[in-house]
């Protein structure tokens, strides 16, 4: 079914992009990149001629990324990478835009979302630009006669290129894809510390819970899972890491974390914070070991991490009990509270704004650099998944340490020549 853009589905559209504007308009006050590119876009119109199809979590930060590639000459599609992340009025705000359609709307269906996106790829955009990869697979499923045309792909996340890998190794993915994720830029700032900060924040705010004196469970010690620990850990909490990977559970040990199996963690947490990219990380036999009044949240990127239909086939009855909060209570009375419906909390709460805008801007930096990089140099890509060079990420963190005001040392000449060297050192 064809989806119309958000501004036909509002009942007060201007309203909706007075309010949308506002907040971009802060968030891009503070994206010293996004500024940064943008006025060398709007001079050198790389985009143009351009359509540019996306599928991000459309709120305010997203939108300067979306501007800024509109600045530069694009004609921008977009809808949302997840049902609840979308803020409405900045989809709004967007939509108002000449050069952008924005069909992202909070809290659509399944069939809803699906259609958004099909919206999208009727734009036939030239580059996609995904957070989850859900456009790419669209695109090959449904619609391969658009392939030829498309020069290439960016992916934001750790989830959409361990997905993207896959179909690359078996010869599946047809065109050029930049992991974005994959970037120092990106995952050492928005994985680690975006994730962080934002999912506490969300859970503190959703909940109106302190850390302090609390067990805070973290599933997986990857990216992601480090900075959550790293978080908790700086609100007074205990920490508590499960990992399947050994490296990782050692690198938590090292740390300073106690590392368990999740049966046993489950026993002493009082929130679990899931961040593996993994499925049923929390399941019903976990919950049986659970205390009353558990706080379950997701920080990864599909909402598998907790099995909640095999909680609600374990519970008694189920109810809001906060906006966000939905407690699950058990035959033996123990309630177990599950956030954000097991979605992105960071993101899906009613009160999420995601990562910090700060982080935000060195993530879109890098998509911005790489969508400029497929306009106009894609035909350097063949098919399959690419790390975005790193003169690229080495120039987002040059924008980024000029607008700091931070100074670094140079190598000399003869420093580089030993760095480079097998010869010299004894
Ligand atoms: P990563 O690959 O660095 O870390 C995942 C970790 O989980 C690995 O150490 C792995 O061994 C562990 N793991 C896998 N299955 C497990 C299980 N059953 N039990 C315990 N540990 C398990 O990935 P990264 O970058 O940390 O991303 C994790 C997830 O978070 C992905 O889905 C990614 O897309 C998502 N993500 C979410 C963000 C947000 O805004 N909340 C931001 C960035 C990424």
């Amino acid at each position: 079914m064809t989806v119309s853009p958000i501004s036909d589905r509002l009942a007060d559209v201007e309203s909706a992009v007075a309010d949308g504007r506002t907040k971009i308009d802060w968030a891009y006050e503070h994206m010293p990149i996004l500024q940064s590119l943008r006025a060398d876009f709007e001079a050198e119109q790389p985009f143009a001629g351009l359509t540019i199809g996306m599928a991000l979590h459309v709120e305010a930060k997203t939108a300067a990324l979306v501007e800024t590639l509109a600045a530069g000459g694009a004609e921008v599609a977009i809808t949302g990478c997840n049902p609840l992340s979308t803020h409405d009025d900045v989809s709004a705000a967007l939509d108002a835009h000449e050069a952008i359609t924005s069909y992202a709307e909070h809290g659509v269906d399944e069939t809803g979302y699906y259609d958004a996106i099909e919206a999208v790829i009727a734009h036939e955009p030239d580059i996609t630009v995904d957070d989850g990869g859900d456009l790419v697979f669209r695109i090959h499923e449904e619609h391969p006669e658009l392939i030829d045309s498309i020069i290439g792909g960016s992916e934001e996340t750790t989830t959409g290129v361990h997905r993207l890998r896959s179909m690359d190794a078996d010869d599946a993915l047809d065109y050029p894809v930049f992991a974005v994720n994959d970037t120092p830029m990106k995952r050492l700032f928005d994985n680690v510390h975006g994730t962080g900060e934002a999912s506490l924040s969300s859970i503190a705010m959703t909940t109106n819970l302190s850390w302090a004196g609390k067990t805070v469970v973290v599933g997986g010690f990857g990216q992601c899972g480090r900075g959550v620990a790293r978080k908790a850990a700086g609100q007074n909490a205990s920490v508590v890491v499960t990992e399947v990977d050994p490296r990782r559970a050692l690198e938590a040990h090292m740390e300073g974390y106690e590392v368990l199996p999740m049966a046993e963690a489950a026993k002493k947490g009082d929130v679990f914070i899931t961040t593996t990219g993994n499925r049923d990380v929390i399941t019903p036999e976990h919950v049986q070991h659970m205390q009353d009044g558990v706080i379950l949240a997701n920080a990864g990127h599909f909402d598998v991490e907790i099995d909640l239909d095999g909680l609600a086939d374990l519970a008694v009855e189920q109810r809001a009990v906060r906006d966000g909060v939905r407690e699950y209570k058990l035959e033996d009375g123990r309630r177990i509270n599950v956030l954000a419906e097991g979605r992105l909390v960071n993101l899906a709460t009613p009160v999420s704004l995601g990562h910090p805008v700060e982080v935000m801007d060195q993530s879109f930096g890098i998509q911005a650099v790489a969508v400029r990089e497929l306009a106009t140099n894609g035909d350097a890509y063949d098919a399959g998944v690419h790390e975005v060079p790193d003169a690229l990420d080495r120039e987002v963190a040059t924008i980024k340490l000029e607008a700091e005001d931070i100074q670094i040392d140079e190598l000399t000449d003869e420093q580089a020549a030993y760095l480079d060297s097998w010869s010299q050192g004894t």
